[in-house]
């Protein structure tokens, strides 16, 4: 199959750009299109067999349910079969925006798409060119991040290229993504209500309207690990070996400076991923190990700026891991606001190499 990339303008789709990938997507191909936290991978989800060209394209187990973009809250209830007045609060206070809502499922939302489960994962994202696309299509779009599997989610139309280039008929360039991390899940189909994936919406913003969503992430780094059912063998794997540190900035810094010294005197060719002031505080240490190996650095984000944190970590990752460093040392950025999300997608990404400091 040969890949078409039509460019498009984030803030003013060409509609007969939009239009091209549109009828795509009512033909049962698939199209990859930005959205605000990442790049999806959409299928029209009221087609099993353009569903299973998904599953197909990205390598995914078919017991992984996907996530199905609708264009407005209006058409929650072609989708769900019972919609409590919790979850349709929340989606009133932050849709369209990056937040999915998991409901009892309609019988014609296809069962490939919830992999069997009686529930289904609603979301109605705020991106120019996803909601252009959905509204022209005229179906709800069923969508993952438009990544290999256990690669990390694509924040650019070239990351879906990397990973699926000859997998998808089309892909929609609308530049890089604004979020950076997929949306936060929260699963209405449980009393209280429970958050299983942290993401672009902050527990905070949640809390501020649905006080009740609980979430077992703050809890730990055990809990940090638990992800939504379906997710279980799913985690972000680099090549490299990634050790993330948890606690006090100056205590990552201190161990990240003492592993870096020992991983590269036994030959180790080293890379870390650290917000901009956890690389400054390091640079003294860096110059002093330059002349033993050369460690490779790579800044996401920084500490007084979460956003950016959260918009640059996912192409830091895929781009410190593409030279060919064995190992990677990473900080987080504690645990308010988005700094949740991240340090879940870290914790995924170190499968276990948690070092609490
Ligand atoms: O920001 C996002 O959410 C992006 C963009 C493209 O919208 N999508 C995304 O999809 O991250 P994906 O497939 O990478 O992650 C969706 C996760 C699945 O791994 C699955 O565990 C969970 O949502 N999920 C979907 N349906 C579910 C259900 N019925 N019950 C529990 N979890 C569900
Ligand atoms: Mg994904």
């Amino acid at each position: 199959m040969t890949t078409r990339v039509l460019s498009v303008d984030p803030e003013q789709p060409d509609p007969a750009v939009i239009e091209e990938a549109a009828s795509a997507l009512r033909a049962g191909k698939l199209v990859a299109f930005p959205t605000e936290t990442v790049y999806g991978l959409g299928a029209n989800a009221l087609d099993p067999a353009a569903v299973a060209k998904i599953f197909a394209a990205k390598g995914r187990p078919a017991t992984d349910p996907l996530i199905v973009h609708i264009a407005h809250i209006g058409q929650l209830s072609l989708c769900a079969s019972h919609v409590p007045l919790a979850a349709r609060k929340l989606g009133l206070a932050f849709w369209a925006g990056p937040l999915t809502i998991i409901l009892p499922k309609k019988p014609q939302i296809p069962d490939s798409v919830t992999a069997g489960l009686p529930s289904v994962a609603l979301r109605v994202p705020s991106h120019r060119v996803a909601r252009a696309l959905m509204e022209m299509a005229g179906v709800p779009v069923a969508a993952p991040s438009a990544n290999r599997f256990s690669r990390p989610s694509p924040t650019t139309a070239a990351h879906v290229l990397a990973d699926l280039e000859g997998r998808v008929d089309v892909v929609l360039d609308g530049g890089p993504t604004d979020i950076g991390l997929e949306s936060t899940i929260v699963d209405f189909t449980v009393d209280p209500p429970v958050m299983r994936r942290p993401g672009g919406l902050t527990l905070e913003q949640i809390h501020t309207v649905v006080p009740e969503v609980v979430t077992m992430t703050h809890q730990g780094s055990e809990a940090v690990a638990q992800v939504a059912p379906g997710q279980l063998t799913r985690h972000y794997s680099p090549r490299a070996e990634l050790t993330l540190y948890d606690g006090a900035a100056e205590r990552m810094i201190e161990r990240v400076a003492a592993d870096a010294r020992t991983l590269t005197a036994q030959g180790a060719r080293v890379g870390i991923l650290a917000p901009e002031e956890d690389l400054i505080a390091l640079a003294p240490e860096l110059a002093a190990l330059a002349a033993v190996g050369r460690v490779e650095v790579r800044p996401y984000g920084s500490r007084s700026d979460h956003a950016r944190a959260a918009r640059e970590l996912f192409a830091s990752l895929r781009d410190i891991d593409s030279t060919n460093v064995t190992h990677i040392l990473a900080t987080s950025i504690g645990r308010d606001g988005l700094g949740l999300a991240v340090l879940d997608r870290l914790s995924r990404a170190a499968d276990g190499r948690v070092r609490k400091v």
